[in-house]
């Protein structure tokens, strides 16, 4: 399929202050879109950013049926725009429209879309180290009806808009033993729109109480550690870089998460994939031997974790200062993407403009 350009005759570049850009408030000149009617996509196309009119029993608004992604584009130090695995977001895309019983999107058409969304709206990407184009690939039912069952039809979009740098500050982890996330059997796997909705209450009890986010337990036993927040999450205890295993479905598999494993594997370092209980870490914690906690998550990379709370127990960790393992990996993500590390897995991948000017 082709897609059709049509370019904005202007641009709202020069409104945007980019010394300044607080993460999801702006918007570049340029989205995609592809609808599905019929048992197809057609009308792939590229066009000036705008509003959708949407009719009040669109059916993504009442049952659910919508799910994304979340990608960066990036310039490496002598400006050529670079995708991070662009192929692995397809394909999960593909994975949550699989379970929310929505159509496939291809997969070469997706990589292809977003190649050339960032190659027109390059001069958005901003070239501070550590910021990006932030990249929103999205799908939702549109089938205007009321009543529980799978649309008809959907649209497929992709918009972005120009992140700051990210300097996470350490993060303080709520245990929660009340409230799930992901069940055996759930969504959790996908990245569907629902979860995060029934993930803001929760979270917002642990904020009032002072923490950033939730650590989640499994569902059974608020007892196996599942993720948390929009992260993965990785323990290091005595030397072994522990991170829990996707079986079960109750994870996102996340991009960063299979990279940090991916490079340290390679490196030879200790790795492991497999239940660790939160007992685990309150003993590690006692024992002197939890290293190191963090997130890990496109929006960050690595987002070090200072202190987990666990029903009356507050743990703190050591000095971020001391944490080898998160900071390498955020090094090497980071290097690769600005195109000052080596890339031997070839998950950068340069967009080419020059077809498009
Ligand atoms: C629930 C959840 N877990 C983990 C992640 C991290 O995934 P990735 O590294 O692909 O950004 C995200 C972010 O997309 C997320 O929303």
């Amino acid at each position: 399929m082709k897609i059709k350009i049509t370019k904005s005759p202007t641009s709202r570049i020069s409104e945007v202050n980019f010394a300044d850009l607080p993460f999801g408030r702006n918007f570049a000149d340029h989205m995609f879109v592809c609808d599905y009617d019929n048992g197809e996509w057609h009308s792939p196309r590229i066009e000036p950013f705008h509003n959708f009119s949407l009719h009040p029993a669109t059916m993504a608004l009442h049952y659910g049926q919508a799910i994304f992604e979340g990608m960066k584009a990036s310039k490496t130090h002598d400006g050529v725009p670079m995708l991070f695995r662009p192929e692995r977001h397809a394909h999960r895309m593909n994975i949550s429209a699989h379970r929310m019983c929505m159509p496939e999107f291809p997969e070469d058409l997706f990589v292809e879309a977003l190649s050339k969304l960032v190659a027109i709206d390059q001069a958005w990407i901003p070239e501070e180290e550590g910021s990006a184009l932030y990249i929103r690939p999205t799908m939702i039912a549109t089938d205007e009806f009321i009543g529980v069952k799978p649309s008809q039809s959907y649209k497929f979009f992709i918009f972005t808009g120009p992140v700051g740098p990210y300097y996470p500050k350490p993060v303080r982890l709520w245990a929660e033993t009340e409230y799930i996330r992901a069940a055996q059997g759930g969504t959790g796997f996908a990245k569907a729109a629902g979860n995060y909705a029934g993930a803001l209450y929760p979270a917002k009890l642990a904020q009032d109480r002072g923490f950033d986010q939730l650590l989640w337990l499994d569902a059974k036993e608020f007892k196996y550690i599942q993720e948390s927040g929009t992260m993965n999450v990785f323990f290091v205890i005595n030397g072994v870089t522990i991170t829990p295993p996707l079986t079960g479905g109750t994870i996102l598999d996340g991009v960063t998460r299979d990279s940090i494993l991916e490079i340290l594997r390679s490196e030879g370092k200790p790795v492991a994939e497999h239940a660790i209980s939160i007992d685990e870490i309150v003993q590690a914690h006692k024992d002197g031997t939890l290293q190191e906690a963090f997130g890990a998550g496109t929006a960050a990379v690595v987002s070090h974790v200072s202190e987990i709370g666990y029903r009356d127990l507050l743990m703190t960790l050591p000095p971020v200062s001391e944490r080898k393992i998160g900071t390498h990996v955020k090094a090497m993500i980071d290097g690769m993407r600005a195109g000052v590390i080596e890339d031997k897995w070839g998950w950068t991948v340069p967009v080419a403009v020059e077809e498009l000017v």
